[in-house]
């Protein structure tokens, strides 16, 4: 079954925990593409070139969830060739068999338009750089000063900007217990398979 599930929206909004979920509970693949932003930004050297001949090692970088990834990520992922480089292998990863699911910030929009399901995964953003201050640690206002930063920047660039597909679902998880989010995606999913 090919069958491919999108899921975009700002940093901290949730994507990974529901992507996780979505992932084990449906039996898909999962891919963190801003992973590969991140392990492009904190290599250093010249980012097209990095982005090229990205490896396995390079994913498993143990810094890849700090705030300066994060940043250098967003300011990688600004440059079209980088994208580019980056392209083809989310692309083949979206329509492998069994089924994938792939979070990020244009994958309803450019990687994969045909992904049978669509969501879209916000929180304000108050809440968004409360929770990355509890991954990360740190300065508070700093947190939420770097998250809004990033969002303006991902939101701004001209290739693949961070923008809901016209048809993607929005979940706003502000209100919702990671629980109650994990569900609401996973009815959605349920919801387009029985219709297929
Ligand atoms: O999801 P994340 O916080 O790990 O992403 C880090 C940065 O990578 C994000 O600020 C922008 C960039 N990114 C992107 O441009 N496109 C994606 N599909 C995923 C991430």
């Amino acid at each position: 079954m090919i069958f491919t599930v999108a899921i975009d929206g700002p940093a901290a909004a949730g994507k990974g925990t529901i992507s996780r979920a979505v992932a084990a509970r449906f039996g898909f693949a999962h891919l963190d593409t801003g992973a590969l932003y991140r392990a492009v930004g904190v290599k250093g050297g010249d980012p097209i070139a990095v982005a090229r001949s990205l490896n396995a090692t390079d994913l498993a970088h143990p810094g890849l969830r700090s705030l300066e990834a994060g940043q250098a990520a967003s300011r990688v992922a600004v440059i079209p060739e980088v994208r580019a480089a980056l392209l083809d292998f989310q692309r083949s990863f979206a329509r492998q068999p069994g089924g994938a699911v792939l979070d990020g910030r244009d994958i309803g929009t450019v990687i994969c338009p045909e992904a049978e399901v669509k969501l879209f995964i916000t929180a304000r953003p108050e809440i968004r750089a409360h929770r990355r201050w509890l991954e990360v640690g740190g300065d508070a206002a700093q947190v939420l000063t770097e998250v809004k930063e990033r969002d303006a920047r991902d939101m701004s660039r001209a290739d693949a900007p961070l923008k809901p597909a016209t048809d993607a679902i929005r979940i706003d998880t502000s209100d919702l217990s990671s629980e109650q989010a994990i569900a609401a995606a996973i009815a959605e999913i349920d919801r387009r398979l029985n219709t297929t």
